[in-house]
């Protein structure tokens, strides 16, 4: 069957595309709720009836298993919805847990206690509703010991690369991280919490200087569901790449087209 990968937008395409280029033959379909992008702004209640609403249509759609390719969706719904929500045939991951199991250097199941590790003060770039989880935090103190995260809610970015206006994106990026490095002026490493960072990582790389690691999810996930399908092979199915929006159809696929540097052609869900 093929493989749901939500985010509120364009965001989640980071994803999206390094799963496709390391499971090249694997059924995707892609769905962003840009009708009420960004979610970043909203409270709790409202992100978690907007992630169940999405999460229904890629059932529609066929897709059992579903990576919600958003942070903010992931810190607010994800637990919350595998405790109370979710059918017993469904299964729904988030992209928190796998970036933090890099930052940690923890292999996947591995449930040992909290250690020290490498990295000691840690940088967190997220949306408003992401920082205000406290998520990132509390699933790092399950795994590391005397690591210090400082956290920058990066508000307005989302609606600027939504809106494909990077010249203020870039402007927003360098003020978030000076307003971070005035709190936290030497971390290892930075984490980028939003799907829709990595677009901008050069500019974060820049802004944060040459000592700083920057984590971005892309990468890490499509090798996490990787090793997730290896274990639960049921979900693997080939096929082609769908890509289906809440929003206005030509507006959407434009704004994708521009994000990605490709020719990008959304349908309505
Ligand atoms: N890409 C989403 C994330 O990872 C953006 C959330 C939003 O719409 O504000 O958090």
């Amino acid at each position: 069957m093929p493989i749901g990968i939500f985010d509120s937008g364009l965001g989640g395409l980071t994803v999206q595309q390094e799963i496709a280029s390391r499971i090249p033959d694997q059924s995707l379909v892609y769905l962003g709720d840009n009708k009420y992008a960004p979610y970043g702004v909203r409270d709790h209640e409202q992100i978690y009836s907007l992630t169940q609403n999405a999460i229904e249509r890629l059932w529609n759609a066929g897709c059992d298993l579903v990576i919600v390719a958003c942070n903010t969706a992931s810190a607010v719904a994800v637990k919350r919805m595998q405790e109370e929500w979710l059918p017993e045939n469904k299964r729904v991951l988030g992209v928190f847990v796998p970036l933090i199991e890099a930052v940690t250097e923890r292999q996947w199941g591995d449930n040992s206690a909290p250690k020290e590790v490498g990295v000691k003060q840690v940088a967190l770039f997220a949306t408003p509703a992401t920082v205000a989880t406290r998520a990132f935090q509390r699933e790092l103190a399950f795994r590391a010991i005397g690591v210090d995260v400082e956290a920058q809610p990066c508000g307005g970015l989302v609606d600027a690369i939504e809106e494909n206006d990077f010249e203020l994106a870039e402007a927003l990026v360098q003020s978030h991280v000076s307003a971070l490095l005035r709190r936290m002026p030497n971390p290892q490493a930075a984490v980028l919490g939003c799907t829709h960072y990595p677009i901008l990582k050069k500019c974060f790389e820049k802004a944060l200087g040459p000592n700083v690691q920057v984590y971005s999810q892309g990468r890490i996930v499509a090798e996490s569901l990787m090793h997730y399908l290896n274990r639960h092979p049921r979900f693997k199915e080939k096929g082609e790449a769908l890509f289906l929006t809440t929003g206005d159809v030509d507006k959407v696929s434009l704004a994708a087209t521009r994000f990605l540097s490709k020719k990008m052609l959304f349908k309505s869900v």
